[in-house]
């Protein structure tokens, strides 16, 4: 039987990538990253930006990894409007002039997916921590259900505004956590988690204005180990409450080693495995999309072009998880 083999294509918010999957691995994958001049992210000039590179992202990528291609999977959400549209277009151009299936994914579940895939990870309470999203999620009943999640800002951006706000570069969190490193004392933060929900926009404010008063070290460290303590207790509730075995990190604020301590100190008091995948997989990048769409095409999953519309809020629980059979 011949390998089935999809076109992803990922453009949320500041990363262009493509990449075409098979059931073994990773063929090829092609990225292109936004970066703005000053501040944060600009929507549309991120789309621009898009525009301009998606010609050369996707002719690289079909170049390297062959035309071969079953389906074209793309991120129809959640993300930033103008991205989205601007490469959700060029998704469905291509699964036209390719006569090939177009499948729309959720962004949210190609993380959890790829982590699936890429780690021993069969059944994981997900911690999903990047720029714009914070959730904690799991399978249960044929969706992955968010248990709790930010009322407010991602805590990726909380970091990345506390950051500019104190004159770093952009991207704040490895800044931070660099500065982290040489802190020689902990100051109280405002830590808030309400039920299974969580919040960084007081703590990055207050952070802010922390800096007046402490060194920049000793701040960076507190509002890591309060915002982490915040994820951790979350994430121990969704296992204790579903009595999952597994814990999965993905997003890109999952490369901070002190993060992945204490969810590997929480884990092993609790007697249950804590799965990280490569760097790779764990910021946004075409390979999960393309991943998502592999199985979802597997199991019989179809975008029509009049279904294909862009969510910006698209949760990921509004997906029936059609390709996993375990009852859990
Ligand atoms: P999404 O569209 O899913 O929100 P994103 O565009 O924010 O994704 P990611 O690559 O998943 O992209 O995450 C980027 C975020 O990760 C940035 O906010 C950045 O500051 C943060 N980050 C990267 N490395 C670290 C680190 N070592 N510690 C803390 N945060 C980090
Ligand atoms: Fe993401």
């Amino acid at each position: 039987m011949s390998r089935i083999s999809i076109l992803g294509l990922e453009g949320t918010a500041w990363n262009l990538s493509a990449a075409i999957v098979n059931e073994d691995d990773v063929i090829v994958e092609t990225t292109a990253t936004y970066k703005p001049t000053t501040g944060g992210i600009h929507p549309r000039e991120a789309a621009q930006h898009h525009a301009n590179r998606i010609k050369e992202v996707v002719g690289e990528t079909l170049k390297k990894g062959g035309r071969n291609i079953d389906a074209v999977a793309f991120s129809q959400g959640p993300g930033l409007g103008p991205c989205l549209r601007t490469v959700a277009t060029a998704a469905r151009a291509l699964a036209l002039s390719m006569e090939v299936p177009l499948i729309g994914v959720n962004h949210c579940v190609a993380h959890i997916e790829v982590g699936r895939w890429r780690t021993p990870a069969d059944d994981p309470v997900t911690l999903y921590v990047s720029g714009a999203n914070s959730q904690v999620l799991a399978y249960r009943a044929g969706y992955y259900r968010v248990f709790g999640e930010t009322l407010d800002i991602g805590i990726g951006n909380a970091l990345d505004k506390f950051a500019r706000s104190v004159g770093l570069p952009h991207p704040g969190g490895p800044k931070v956590e660099e500065l982290a490193g040489k802190a020689t004392r902990y100051i109280p933060l405002p830590y808030t988690v309400k039920g299974m929900d969580f919040s960084f926009s007081g703590l990055a404010t207050a952070a802010q204005e922390c800096t007046k008063s402490f060194a920049l070290p000793d701040v960076c460290h507190s509002f890591q180990e309060t915002a982490f303590a915040m994820l951790v207790e979350v994430t121990e509730r969704a296992v204790a409450h579903t009595e999952k075995k597994e814990v999965l990190l993905a997003g890109g604020v999952g490369a901070n080693a002190r993060l992945r301590e204490m969810l590997g100190i929480m884990c092993e008091d609790r007697g249950i495995e804590f799965y990280v995948p490569e760097k790779r997989f764990m910021g946004d990048n075409g390979a999960m999309i393309a991943y998502l769409g592999l199985l979802m095409y597997r199991a019989g999953y179809r975008t029509s072009l009049s279904d294909s519309k862009v969510n910006p809020n698209f949760r990921p629980d509004e997906v029936e998880v059609i390709w996993r059979n375990n009852s859990s």
